[in-house]
């Protein structure tokens, strides 16, 4: 069985939350029963599909690699983005939340906008929040949440998306207090990824931290591993043995 929503808004206070953004098959496989969330970011926009920001990344795409991914999960819980254009109005954003449970997701996660996630919780469609910095809308990349304006906004805006029946709540790229602050007057758990070490939980993109992706690495990133170098190693004694005819040797031929 998968964590459901219930039980992830339970572990407040008692366990910290463990995710990885996850897009495929294979690496869900991998993943499943580890982490507690696996989230089906839009930042496969960045990580699998090359583009520059996660914009690009339409509710088909959501949608295919959603259900790669759920083919691979049993006891993990899935969330899936629900990407920038494919909600310009709650019913959009509705219709094509229950595209994303279909295709094996239990909750999904728009960016902001608490009106869009008090009609999906109201449709009975369990939402992760996210604040901070909200990278389908936002101008430039970086910390938010540094002078007392921006600070206030996103405690309310938290607050809104808490009220609003969200089980839970990303706070992305902000000052640690502020998030300790988030963190201490939501009721739901709050899970940082560059928000310092006071959240519920925290997430990181699954290409970072095994160093698959190299594109840039953002400061909050701890690597786990350098996949990307053993892939170079691999490929590069692959392409060796090829060329001496080292491979294919008797043993893998018929
Ligand atoms: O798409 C994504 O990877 C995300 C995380 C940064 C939370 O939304």
């Amino acid at each position: 069985m998968r964590l459901s929503p219930a039980e992830i808004t339970k572990m407040k206070g008692s366990r910290r939350i463990s995710t990885l953004t996850c897009y495929d098959y294979s690496f869900a496989k991998q993943l499943d029963g580890i982490v507690d969330i696996i989230l089906v970011g839009d930042s496969l926009g960045n990580v699998v599909l090359g583009l520059d920001s996660t914009q690009g990344v339409t509710i088909n795409d959501m949608l295919r690699h959603t259900e790669a991914v759920s083919r691979g999960v049993s006891r993990s819980m899935v969330v899936s983005d629900l990407s920038y254009k494919s909600y310009k109005t709650t019913r959009q954003a509705v219709a094509n939340a229950k595209k994303l449970l279909h295709a094996g997701a239990q909750a999904v996660k728009p960016e902001g906008r608490p009106e869009i996630v008090r009609a999906l919780c109201k449709a009975g469609i369990p939402v992760m929040g996210h604040v901070g910095l909200l990278p389908q809308t936002a101008s430039k990349w970086g910390v938010t949440g540094k002078d007392q304006k921006t600070a206030r906004e996103i405690i309310a805006l938290a607050h809104e998306i808490a009220d609003a029946g969200a089980f839970s709540l990303v706070i992305e790229c902000v000052p640690a207090v502020l998030a300790k602050d988030v963190t201490r007057s939501v009721v739901i758990p709050t899970i940082g990824i560059g928000a310092g070490p006071h959240c519920d939980g925290q997430v990181l993109v699954l290409y970072d931290m095994l160093g698959l992706f190299g594109d840039f690495t953002p400061k909050f990133v701890n690597r786990y591993a350098e996949l990307g170098q053993a892939v170079k190693c691999a490929v590069g004694d692959y392409t060796r043995d090829v060329r001496s005819g080292r491979f294919p040797s008797k043993k893998h031929s018929f």
